[in-house]
């Protein structure tokens, strides 16, 4: 599985100006503030949003600094909501480190998914894009209704497949396809280029989700940097564990353990779902997303850049987080 994905060295080079400029803007509050938003940047991440900004941008004739601004808002948006999804969830651990309020405590994370949620949006709209500030704001409430989608949805055992798939596309292809939308509106792709960008990058947001929730049940929790299993913990249904409940004709093993804060039974669950061929499904229709990603940019210029992102889909299906 590939730890890294596949750009070229001058996205690479760019991506290392973005976060020179993550790091900036975390530097610049008071106290504590920076302090924990310093820990939560120094964490690291795939940095994969700011990426697809760059790469869309590559479709038009941008420079960095038209992208820069677009770059910072989506991963700025990306941490804001992992450090109040953390507190949600009450996970203990991201990225290998102690989550944003295991280590400052509760109204810390508040305050840094506040701040860095703010920052997104002053960045945003001193950007020469005028529309950048509403399709950041159409996106972060896609977010906050996914979110609350898996919370109204907590312990169904019995959800649909239509519920998991829409909230799921609010939760995170939303961001990916904004991601890739601000990168070709930024560059002036045409519209149909530009509609097309952002078609692969939902697409490849559905992928990279489910991929996510396979890892949950089928992943290794020192190589994810976080607990496997928290998904049937917190009691939120995925894919791999529909099929499993498919497969298996039954749903009691899963009532037994989803949302059941007990280290035993969400073993006993991850273990019928090992059993089963969930996660190899789940696989699967994350590389349907993915070939619907694709598809989506099959006319897209230059060709090259056409390669890359299908290497980058490749990469989302087969990473190890
Ligand atoms: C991680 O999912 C969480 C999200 C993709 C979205 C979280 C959204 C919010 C908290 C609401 C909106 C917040 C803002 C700032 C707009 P996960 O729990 O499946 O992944 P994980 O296992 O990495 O935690
Ligand atoms: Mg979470």
């Amino acid at each position: 599985m590939a730890s890294t994905y596949p750009i070229s060295k001058a996205i690479r080079r760019d991506l290392g100006k973005v976060e020179e400029g993550l790091k900036r803007l975390a530097a610049e509050p008071d106290g504590v503030l920076a302090d924990a938003c310093g820990s939560t940047l120094a964490a690291g991440g795939k940095r994969l949003r700011p990426a697809l900004v760059l790469l869309a941008g590559t479709a038009g004739s941008a420079t960095l600094a038209e992208l820069m601004p677009h770059c910072l808002a989506v991963e700025l948006i990306h941490m804001a909501s992992l450090v109040h999804d953390d507190i949600l969830d009450d996970a203990p651990m991201r990225r290998g480190r102690p989550s944003v309020h295991a280590e400052w405590g509760v109204t810390v994370g508040i305050a840094v998914g506040d701040y860095l949620f703010s920052k997104a949006f002053e960045v945003a709209a001193a950007a020469e894009l005028p529309s950048a500030p509403s399709i950041l704001a159409k996106t972060s409430v896609d977010l906050t209704e996914g979110e609350l989608m898996q919370r109204r949805a907590a312990c169904r055992a019995d959800l649909a497949r239509t519920e998991y798939l829409a909230r799921i596309e609010k939760k995170t292809a939303s961001l990916f396809e904004t991601a890739c939308r601000l990168g070709a509106l930024a560059s002036a792709v045409p519209g149909p280029a530009a509609d097309a960008l952002a078609g692969y990058g939902l697409n490849l947001g559905m992928a990279f989700q489910i991929y996510d929730d396979v890892l949950d049940v089928a992943g290794e929790s020192d190589v994810l940097g976080k607990a496997v299993g928290a998904d049937l913990r917190d009691g939120t249904m995925t894919l791999p564990m529909m099929f499993a409940v498919e497969e298996t004709g039954a749903v009691d093993w899963l009532r037994g353990a989803l949302g059941v804060d007990s280290p035993g039974a969400v073993a006993d669950a991850l273990a019928v779902i090992d059993r089963t061929s969930a996660a190899q499904r789940a696989k699967d229709v994350a590389r349907d997303y993915v070939e619907s990603a694709v598809g989506r940019i099959a006319d897209l210029e230059p060709r090259g850049l056409r390669a890359t992102l299908r290497d980058v889909g490749n990469y989302v299906i087969q990473r190890y987080h």
